[in-house]
């Protein structure tokens, strides 16, 4: 298995309105793009940074996965992806090795990258991400 870099940052925010100034004029970063991503009802904002990026997760509905995540455990940081080079060889090989996962199988993310979860419980509670873009 081999992670190249950290991809992005999933950060849960109650709104991008309310968080854009802090990254924009305060940080300096450019959202690039946002995007709604239906499948996870959320709109997510790009900040990139180098060879990565931010990526802020607004819900679109207080039962879809990131608005049960900000009522369970408030809003911040909610996953870290990280880049790999074949994402079905890393979920093979963590399968092998009895690892839980969330997707079995690569689904598509935003972006058009393929991505998978780890269950959190094998991460000692950090929500880690697999990310395999071209
Ligand atoms: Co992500």
């Amino acid at each position: 298995m081999k992670i190249l870099h950290i991809d992005h940052i999933g950060i849960a925010v109650e709104s991008l309105e309310q968080v854009r100034a802090f990254y924009t004029d305060t940080l300096g970063l450019a959202i690039q793009d946002v995007e709604h991503v239906e499948e996870q009802k959320v709109n997510v904002a790009f900040l990139p940074i180098t060879d990565s990026e931010l990526e802020l997760l607004e819900s679109t509905d207080p039962d879809g996965p990131i608005g049960k995540f900000i009522k369970t455990k408030g809003k911040g940081i909610q996953h870290i992806a990280f880049r790999v080079e074949n994402i079905e060889d890393c979920l093979q090989e963590l399968k092998s090795k009895g690892v839980r996962l969330i997707d079995e199988k690569p689904r598509m993310g935003a972006g058009g990258a393929k991505i998978a979860f780890i269950h959190p419980k094998e991460s000692h509670g950090v929500l880690v991400e697999l990310c395999e873009r071209d």
